[in-house]
């Protein structure tokens, strides 16, 4: 089977100071990845770089998406090829609204235009599912959002562009239980799709309870200390991040 997502032994980081310190991960569909790990392990690095945010710089190694090399390929065109981004802290964008901005970028892409067709009818159904008010289409986009709703939103964007590879960057951090069942429901309703596939960053073994996935890769001091599957998460709540830190030295 092909692989969606192959990283092999990737260095990379910032100009100034290198955050990823070969890092190699294989990931195919149907699959749902965890990344967990202390606060600046670089787990969100992992996730621009894969996104291919240009503030980030890959030094040595490959990112292959459907075995294809896109190491080198703008974020734009690895959106267009099926990479999902949603952010830690979804950005404000005043004049354009959620509705507009999701048609857009489906109509920025030839080979979606078929679904503008169904776009209204998705939107509805997507919006029911999240449990989200309608109104909140016509709404500027994040703009006045609470953390919840921008939370929601992002995973809206998910739903609707039902990207072959969605990154979720601490999606489920500051959400009450009521916010937390509903993005868990947009998240199953994403993994029903098996020809897709997920990583989940997060802070939080409880959600792991609730959520359906394949692997756990604990990110330290940029390197994947330990992959493995449930019995991960019995060490984190034992020893946390701490036994990972102690192994490495
Ligand atoms: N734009 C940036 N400028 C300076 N340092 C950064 C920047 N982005 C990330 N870092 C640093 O890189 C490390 C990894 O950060 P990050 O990937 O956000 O960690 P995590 O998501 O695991 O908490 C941290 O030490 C952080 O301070
Ligand atoms: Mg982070």
């Amino acid at each position: 089977m092909t692989k969606i997502l192959q990283i092999n032994d990737l260095f990379a980081g910032l100009e100034e100071k290198e955050l990823l310190h070969g890092i190699s991960l294989n990931i195919k569909p149907g699959e749902t990845h965890i990344l967990m790990g202390p606060n600046g392990a670089g787990k969100s690095t992992l996730g621009h770089v894969i996104m291919g945010n240009p503030s980030y710089e890959v030094t040595s190694g490959q990112i292959l998406f459907e075995g294809e090399d896109i190491t080198e390929l703008s974020a734009d065109k690895r959106a267009k090829k099926g990479i999902f981004l949603s952010f830690q802290s979804p950005i404000e964008v005043p004049g354009i609204t959620l509705s507009n901005f999701l048609r857009s970028v489906i109509e920025s892409n030839p080979d979606r235009h078929a679904e503008i067709l169904n776009f209204k009818d998705r939107l509805e159904e997507n919006m029911k599912v999240l449990k989200m008010d309608p109104k909140y289409a016509k709404r500027d986009l994040n703009v006045g959002f609470s953390g919840g709703e921008k939370k929601k939103a992002e995973i809206l964007q998910l739903l609707m562009l039902n990207p072959k590879l969605a990154i979720l960057d601490e999606t489920d951090s500051g959400l009450d239980v009521d916010a937390m069942k509903t993005i868990l429901s947009g998240v199953e309703r994403f993994q029903k799709d098996k020809t897709r596939a997920m990583i989940i960053i997060t802070h939080n073994t409880k959600i792991l309870e609730k959520v359906h996935f394949d692997k756990i890769h604990v990110l330290v001091d940029g390197k994947i200390a330990k992959s493995g599957g449930a019995e991960i998460i019995d060490e984190i709540n034992k020893s946390g991040f701490e036994g990972y830190l102690a192994d490495k030295k």
